[in-house]
């Protein structure tokens, strides 16, 4: 039989991502709607260890939907890995009458939420990370918001690199997934983009290409590389002494994970996030919820972490062609 529960925890988990705080807004305001009372749980699995919670009522996420970051703060905690420290954690959760908990983070945190829920605490992961690379949701917050914000940083680089005729290469975020690398290379309409999962070194193909492009009268010549691949300033070095064009290195870095988010990212964490607290007042648990072929849905955490995720192979054809 389903067990009800009472006291619904949230937390923020790995790295932040535009859009959690409208995620945390519909899970205390849903939560609340449902009769259930809500606690906030501060910087992610380390602040459970520590007993960072607070209550929350409505007026706590007022004012947060337009905020990037995440008002919960988050960490990474490597004392909840060991089976002791969620052991400490589900007994912190019953200390404090938390029988259910929505994380908001990514695979890494999902791991996190299953062991809860094999303790006995309801869980229910909603997908947090700007770098898509969680296999069972085609989508996930933050993505959106990134990817605007370095297209409009790469629009940027371009004028500078087309006045001076350069060859420029652009490094984003990604961890080991190209996502953000791809999407910013379709909407930049970049020459090259250089992913974890299908680039194959070959530099001395790169090289030609780019005197080839400049010997057709290419006046810049941009290059999107993924953090996953890296190395974009020995890269830049490399690629200006065997090509004599001038080349320079920009790495992104953290502003794309901060910003206000974006429609889409606003709607999709509202919706996710009361998603998740439906599923747990129906008695669910040990589940994610997604966003697969135009549907909002949900999976068991075990059958979603076993999933696995490729780079859409038309799109990537279409980066390579469209030059
Ligand atoms: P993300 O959730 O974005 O993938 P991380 O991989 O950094 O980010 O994971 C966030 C946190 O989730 C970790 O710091 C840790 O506290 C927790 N976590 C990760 N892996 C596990 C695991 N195997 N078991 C329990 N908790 C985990
Ligand atoms: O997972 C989000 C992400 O921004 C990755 O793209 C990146 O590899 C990582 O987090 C950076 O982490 P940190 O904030 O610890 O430098």
């Amino acid at each position: 039989m389903a067990k009800e529960i009472n006291t619904i925890g949230v937390l923020t988990s790995g790295g932040d991502a535009p859009g959690m705080n409208a995620a945390i807004r519909a899970v205390v305001r849903e939560g609340l709607s449902k009769g259930k009372k809500v606690k906030g749980i501060r910087r992610g699995y380390a602040g459970l260890l520590n007993e960072e919670i607070i209550d929350m009522d409505a007026k706590s996420v007022s004012d947060t939907i337009s905020r990037g970051g995440t008002i919960l703060q988050t960490a990474r905690c490597m004392e909840f890995v060991t089976p002791e420290g969620q052991q400490k954690g589900a007994e912190i959760c019953k200390k404090h009458g938390i029988d259910a908990i929505v994380v908001i983070g990514g695979d890494g945190s999902f791991q996190g939420a299953q062991k809860l829920a094999g303790l006995g605490i309801n869980t229910v992961g909603v997908p947090g990370t700007i770098d898509l690379d969680i296999a069972c949701t085609d989508y996930t917050i933050g993505f959106d918001t990134a990817c605007n914000t370095a297209m409009e940083a790469i629009d940027k680089v371009r004028d500078t690199s087309t006045s001076h005729e350069r060859c420029s290469i652009i490094e984003v975020m990604g961890r080991g997934a190209g996502y953000i690398a791809l999407w910013c290379g379709l909407a930049n309409g970049a020459e090259e983009i250089l992913l974890p999962e299908k680039y194959d070194y070959d530099e001395q193909r790169l090289i030609e290409q780019i005197k080839a492009a400049h010997d057709c009268g290419k006046q810049h010549y941009i290059i999107i590389n993924a953090e996953g691949v890296g190395h974009s300033q020995s890269m830049a070095k490399r690629i200006e002494e065997a090509t004599g064009i001038e080349t320079r290195a920009t790495i992104l870095g953290h502003m794309q994970r901060g910003g206000s988010p974006t429609v889409m990212d606003r709607v999709y964490a509202t919706t996710m996030g009361a998603m998740a607290v439906d599923l747990l007042c129906e008695g669910k648990s040990n589940r994610v919820v997604a966003h697969r072929n135009g549907e909002f849905v949900d999976y068991d955490i075990n059958e979603a972490l076993a999933m696995k995720k490729c780079i859409p192979e038309y799109m990537y054809q279409l980066s390579k062609s469209l030059v």
